[in-house]
């Protein structure tokens, strides 16, 4: 009402994540009146630049949310624990992009290309999935649509900045080592709260956070329940191996669906592909035109390529699915929940 804009918090303002969801509200020309850019006591004090003008971070505290409409967390999940309530109850809407929520039964789970209307339901909070959850249920949810959804077996190939730019740094500095044929000690992949510590610099990590009681890691327990949450899919058969590979930005997915009807064809995947929201199809075996992580930084869709029937089963297909993971798996994702919610009404200006 009259108002030129909103007003935006950035939780994590100084990371990975929290740098590019500036930026994408920067490129959104998302209606922003005031930012304010929270971080720990390492930054504060740091000053960011949003649509020309130097913004200073803050330390992030209770009462830094006075007045927010909507608040963008990425700090981690303890600062999410501790921090989402209170932005809460000061009046913010909150998108935590940390898996603190994800899992809560009164907390949607969102990717608006699928499950958008779970965002009538919020109670406040509204959980950004996982980077590599994402990126496959835009490309899986028009399947599920046309044909039906009965399997999907996921490999991943991820990228470095997904463990934050800690981990970043980690892989260009062991690859300038290993190179100049110096020793190195690694600190931080694949976990940094784990007991040991991998080279990530021309190696492959078939560990993404912890493992648990089952054999698979916290990342695939994710990519597994997230999938079947946001899908509403309680009996979607899901597996998933999750691989830390030295790209630092953008994960690839190698994918095996099974779908419910007979007798699909590759052309007819590939037309409802092309046609998809968020997806783009690059799959021209003649151009070799497939897609690759280093064509993806940047961009906000989807990429598919790599489209099989498989050899055996007449409804099996396998996909190769890639994207930004910062972007789409992130910050995209988050800044365009916040889109939604203007759109649906849901915060007004
Ligand atoms: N990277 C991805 O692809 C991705 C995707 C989805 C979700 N996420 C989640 O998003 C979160 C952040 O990821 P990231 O990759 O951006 O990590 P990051 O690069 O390590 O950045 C962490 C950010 O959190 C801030 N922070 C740390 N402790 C804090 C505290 N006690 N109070 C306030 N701010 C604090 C840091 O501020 P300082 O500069 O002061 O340290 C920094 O701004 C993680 O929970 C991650 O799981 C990441």
């Amino acid at each position: 009402m009259g108002r030129n804009g909103l007003h935006v918090a950035v939780v994590g303002a100084t990371g990975a994540v929290g740098q590019q969801m500036i930026q994408t509200l920067e490129n959104r020309n998302f209606p922003v009146e005031t930012l304010t850019l929270l971080s720990s006591e390492r930054s504060a004090g740091k000053k960011v630049v949003f649509k020309g003008q130097e913004i200073e971070v803050q330390v992030a505290t209770p009462e830094s949310f006075a007045g927010v409409d909507i608040a963008l967390f990425s700090a981690g999940g303890a600062v999410s624990k501790a921090l989402a309530p209170e932005a809460v109850k000061r009046g913010a809407i909150v998108v935590d992009n940390t898996s603190a929520f994800r899992m809560d039964e009164n907390v949607p789970l969102v990717v608006p290309e699928v499950n958008e209307s779970d965002l009538t339901w919020h109670n406040g909070i509204i959980a950004n999935p996982n980077c590599s959850t994402i990126q496959m249920v835009v490309a899986l949810e028009p399947i599920r649509q046309a044909f039906g959804l009965k399997k999907v077996i996921v490999s991943t190939y991820q990228a470095v900045s997904g463990a934050g730019a800690q981990a970043i740094e980690e892989l260009k500095t062991q690859a300038k080592a290993i190179l100049a044929g110096e020793s190195f000690t690694p600190e931080i992949l694949p976990v940094k709260s784990d007991r040991k510590h991998y080279q990530i610099a021309f190696n492959a990590i078939p560990q993404i956070d912890k493992f648990q009681a089952n054999g698979f890691t916290f990342e695939e327990m994710k990519m597994i329940n997230e999938t079947k949450k946001i899908m509403h899919m309680p009996e979607l058969e899901v597996a998933a191996t999750c691989v830390r590979i030295p790209v630092i930005t953008g994960h690839s997915e190698s994918v095996y669906i099974e779908v419910e009807k007979e007798g699909i064809s590759v052309e007819e995947m590939k037309q409802l592909l092309k046609e998809a929201p968020s997806v783009v199809l690059q799959d021209d075996l003649a151009e070799q035109l497939y897609p690759m992580p280093a064509d993806c930084v940047g961009k906000n869709d989807v990429f598919v390529g790599r489209v099989r029937k498989d050899l055996d089963r007449d409804n099996g297909f396998h996909l190769w699915i890639v994207s930004d993971n910062l972007l789409k798996g992130a910050a995209w994702n988050s800044v365009q929940i916040a889109e939604s919610l203007l759109k649906l009404g849901l915060v007004n200006l």
